[in-house]
């Protein structure tokens, strides 16, 4: 057995590290392994430009055969290093989803959901021989069927989902833009980065603070940047060096945690509705302040005395004017826009939450 270091990357093979790792020691593992594409051919646009889909060594297995043994073995480990109040993740696409899933089941686990991601901006299919392909399947498992004191913050999801319960079903874009990490050469570093916004609900919903979560298919370090920014410990495992690199590098450059991280599991109620203006009453945001769009927008917009906000020649809710600027229906405003406090970028949602905070004596 090694040592359990957290917020730590090992480099190795999984299932040789995951054999090192103690038994019982981690509370969540998320694992996002290789699909087995088994892709014979370049795929091209109609353009002639050459797709650059996921065609690295690693998702490289002889045969069938061969992918499930493989993930026999690092499925058993996991189960054996997670502790019985634990669960696991795991996510694939059409290609592996299933063949993981039966093996899964064969090995005890419990499947608790399928989760689907869907993609709202997925990659078309250029041939035009298929439907697009727009989702993976996340299984969310606990151990077995008898173990049943896992974590599940339901309120705090459905909080986080406007008051609604969550469902199974969750919208979320492509790894893009900004997002995405880039090599010298301005192509992606990797090609299969996943969106954060995909473990935040993974971690949200199934750890609590300081938990220790587990990446035996580390990549970018996508689950290590948002378990670090949400108060939880990380492990990762990969096997090449290059992504390590980068993981590094991405994971140093996060050096705050998620302020809403220190309220979002000692909430126990609903949140009460606040109106933006009563932050422009209370003078905890100032009239003529400007608000600031995520960098990808790259816009700002004035705070107006009746809590509605200008921008360009229109005057509207940060709701109605984070949807214009987005171009979609609908935008929650607390979770677009931006204000500048004691030097540093607040996402309004955190002000919000002072306020609740203060007002309601949480
Ligand atoms: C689908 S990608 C994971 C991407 C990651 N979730 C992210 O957001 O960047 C799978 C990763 O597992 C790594 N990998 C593949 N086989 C492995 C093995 N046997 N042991 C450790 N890492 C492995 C690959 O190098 C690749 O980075």
């Amino acid at each position: 057995m090694i040592e359990l270091k957290t917020n730590h990357i090992y480099h190795g093979d999984c299932i040789d590290i995951l054999k090192e790792l103690p038994s019982k020691s981690v509370d969540l593992i998320f694992a996002d392994p290789p699909y087995n594409m088994q892709l014979k051919k370049e795929l091209y646009r109609p353009n002639n430009t050459k797709v650059d889909g996921v065609n690295d060594d690693w998702d490289k297995f002889s045969s069938f055969q061969d992918y499930d043994n493989f993930c026999i073995s690092w499925l058993e480990e996991c189960k054996r290093a997670l502790k019985d109040t634990g669960t696991i993740w795991v996510i694939g696409s059409y290609h592996n989803i299933y063949r993981i899933g039966n093996i899964m089941l064969n090995l005890g686990y419990w499947i608790l959901n399928d989760v689907t991601w869907h993609k709202s901006n997925p990659m078309p299919n250029f041939l035009g021989t298929r439907f697009t392909n727009a989702t993976e399947t996340l299984l969310w498992c606990s151990k077995g069927e008898n173990y049943k004191k896992y974590t599940f913050n339901h309120k705090l999801m459905k909080q986080y989902n406007g008051g609604k319960q969550m469902t199974s079903v969750w919208n979320i874009s492509l790894c893009i833009g900004n997002a995405r990490i880039k090599g010298e050469d301005g192509k992606k570093a990797h090609s299969t980065q996943k969106p954060e916004e995909l473990l935040k609900r993974v971690i949200l919903s199934t750890t609590k603070q300081d938990d220790i979560v587990l990446d035996p298919f580390f990549g970018t370090g996508t689950t290590g940047a948002v378990a670090k920014k949400l108060g939880r410990k990380f492990i990762g495992i990969e096997r090449e060096k290059k992504y390590i690199q980068i993981a590094k590098t991405r994971l140093k450059n996060i050096n705050s945690l998620l302020p809403e991280s220190s309220w979002i599991e000692t909430l126990k109620e609903e949140q009460p509705k606040v109106p933006f203006v009563n932050l422009v009453r209370k003078n905890i945001i100032g009239i003529g302040e400007f608000l600031y769009t995520p960098i990808r927008y790259n816009k700002q917009a004035e705070v107006l005395s009746n809590g509605n906000l200008h921008y360009e020649d229109t005057n509207g809710s940060i709701h109605k004017i984070g949807a214009i600027i987005q171009q979609t229906s609908s935008c929650n405003g607390w979770k677009f826009w931006h204000i500048f406090k004691n030097s540093k970028l607040l996402l309004l949602d955190d002000l919000r939450m002072q306020y609740i905070r203060t007002e309601y004596k949480i």
